[in-house]
């Protein structure tokens, strides 16, 4: 069914048929289509055309989120019975209720704590992945303490801590993926409202725990700079197998952790590992996970690549046809902001700029940080923008890519301007 709304009201996984108008000359926008990339969506709404006809039927936006909810309290209603709190003797479904959420402040009023949190769970999941190695399990009460803060830290700034742990060598990558992905996860779960708190705090022990089963990868395979061999592939594919086999001898009885770990690399169209699952057959915390461990590891320096900037790669991921469920990736992008906190825009007023801090009521209008002209003045005087105030007249027109401006050296550049001190992250230096 066509149905005409104003721009302000359409989101993503819109299903665009027209657009009222004449201004938009561009080929792309002569077509129908899923209005899938925010970038997109914010030209849409910058672009003062009065309305624009959607095919409701054809959407994939609300009228989808709602069954994806559903299924979660369904999949929820799968968790096995709570067990009783371990006393360390493998890693059980937690029992004690969580905290309540905590009051929400600013990026940097949480840095500084979530730099402290980082670095607390970087050395437990060092010494979890260090454990499991020698066959040992690590002790429950340590990991729940670990996602308990983690999911604090991301309850009072959803993008402090992962802003953060982006700092990440490549050295770093896998315990603080681990600890990346944990606050993604939990950030998604409370986008999609899948459940209470308890199924949240168990989301985010799914986040943590996903990739240990690449203990069992030899590091030279984990650390290579070239291209993997067909022998090396082959043995990095068995790290969901492994990490679930290990889970379930270490007495894990949380079907949420389990299915995370073993599902996390399935795709929707079914050309994912290990059991080349397709669509509904990946269970929802599943293809929650494959969407956090990805976003995470392309925004992350690797031993073969540089880290993708946080916008482009929400764009790529958009792009990757058949590989996420596009509901839930829709939610997710809600989750972390259109335009991520760490972003590269240009602004109308033709000036280069890093996304410092999320406008909830609306994302397309972030505060920014000014550094730089794009009109080839080149640096300019930092300044810090509040795109929603009524009193600035700009706005953001474009992602751009550090590359495409020479900003380098980008990483340090990028640290300094979102007053980042490397040294807050050990061994992110
Ligand atoms: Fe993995």
């Amino acid at each position: 069914m066509l149905k005409r709304i104003a721009p302000d009201e359409v989101r993503l996984g819109h299903f665009i048929h027209a657009i009222d108008g004449s201004w938009l000359s561009h080929p792309f926008w002569k077509t129908k289509f899923v209005l899938a990339d925010p970038a997109d969506l914010a030209a849409l709404r910058a672009s003062g055309v009065e309305a624009v006809l959607i095919d409701e039927a054809r959407s994939v936006v609300e009228t989808e989120m709602r069954p994806a909810a559903t299924s979660a309290s369904q999949d929820a209603s799968r968790v096995p019975k709570q067990a009783p709190a371990s006393s360390g003797d493998g890693l059980r479904a937690p029992s004690v209720a969580p905290a309540p959420l905590p009051q929400s402040c600013s990026v940097a009023e949480e840095v500084a704590r979530a730099a402290q949190i980082v670095n607390r769970s970087k050395r437990v999941v060092m010494q979890m992945f260090s454990q499991a190695r020698l066959g040992k399990v690590v002790e429950t009460a340590r990991v729940l303490s670990v996602v308990d803060e983690i999911s604090s830290s991301v309850a009072r700034n959803s993008s402090a801590l992962v802003t953060l742990a982006r700092l990440k060598t490549a050295d770093d990558y896998t315990y603080l993926h681990s600890v990346a992905v944990c606050a993604l996860m939990v950030n998604l779960a409370r986008q999609l409202r899948v459940g209470d708190e308890s199924l949240v705090r168990e989301l985010g022990v799914a986040g943590l725990l996903h990739d240990i089963g690449k203990v069992g990868i030899p590091r030279q395979v984990l650390n290579k700079t070239g291209r993997l061999s067909d022998e090396e592939f082959a043995l990095m594919r068995e790290h969901p197998g492994h990490g679930h086999r290990l889970l379930r001898e270490a007495g894990t009885e949380s079907e949420v952790v389990l299915d995370v770990c073993l599902h996390h690399h399935e795709r929707i169209d079914g050309r994912g590992y290990p059991d080349r699952l397709s669509g509904d057959a990946i269970g929802l915390f599943a293809r929650m996970g494959a969407i956090c461990d990805v976003y995470d590891a392309v925004t992350s320096e690797r031993a073969y690549k540089t880290a993708w900037d946080a916008g482009d790669s929400l764009a790529r991921m958009l792009k990757w046809e058949g590989h996420f469920d596009p509901t839930i990736l829709h939610a997710f992008i809600r989750s972390i902001g259109v335009y991520p906190v760490g972003t590269l825009v240009r602004l109308r007023s033709d000036r280069l700029a890093l996304v410092l801090e999320l406008n909830p009521d609306d994302l397309t209008r972030p505060v920014v940080r000014v550094f730089h002209s794009a009109a080839g003045a080149g640096r300019i005087p930092v300044q810090d923008v509040d795109l929603a105030s009524s009193s600035v007249d700009d706005s953001i027109v474009s992602r751009e890519r550090p590359r495409d401006w020479k900003l380098v050296p980008w990483k340090a550049r990028w640290s300094a301007l979102m007053g980042l001190d490397p040294d807050l992250v050990d061994g992110a230096a």
